[in-house]
């Protein structure tokens, strides 16, 4: 490089996300389709896929229908931002909110359905005033939003860029 050339600040790494998805999820596209739509998990996120290698995102996805896996799951600390649909445990789920306090990692939640205008017990959220942003009702385009949303704040600088392995074990 010669010295009139202008200097470019160093390329940052590309942001990692974690698309951790709760209890039953695993059954979209028979579970329910008047309420959370025809697309399976599968389709899902093969879209959030697509729109990640568009934005130049890396994401990994994690289902289960265990607390304690999910919570497992985000202690390994290997991402900088995660997509959390929490499904039910979002209404019930003490545990789960204090481990994503405890990774010190944003978050968007997502769910398929708006639970607000459900039944009662939905209206209790563990999630909802830790969560960076929200996208409720809104099926798949949800999670396709919450990537578009955790990239511009990745661009601006907004989320910390984590080691890339886990901070912390205790093995
Ligand atoms: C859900 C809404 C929750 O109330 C419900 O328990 C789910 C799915 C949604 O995506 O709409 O399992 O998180």
């Amino acid at each position: 490089m010669s010295a009139t050339e202008p200097t470019r600040p160093a390329a940052r790494r590309v942001l990692r996300v974690l698309v951790l998805n709760g209890p039953n999820l695993n059954l979209l596209g028979t579970r329910e389709p008047a309420i959370y739509g025809r697309e399976t998990l599968d389709e899902i996120n093969a879209g959030i896929a697509a729109s990640a290698a568009e934005l130049d995102v890396m994401v990994t996805f994690f289902q289960s229908n265990h607390e304690g896996a999910l919570i497992d799951r985000l202690h390994a600390r290997d991402f900088d931002a995660a997509i959390v649909n929490a499904a039910g445990l979002t209404h019930t789920s003490v545990s789960l909110r204090d481990a994503l306090l405890a990774v010190e990692r944003p978050f968007v939640e997502v769910h398929l359905s708006d639970p607000s205008t459900r039944e009662p017990f939905r209206r209790v959220n563990f999630l909802e005033d830790i969560a960076a942003a929200r996208f409720v009702g809104l099926h798949a385009r949800g999670y396709t939003l919450a990537l578009e949303e955790l990239a511009r704040r990745w661009a601006a600088g907004l989320i910390p860029a984590h080691a890339g392995d886990a901070e912390a074990s205790n093995g």
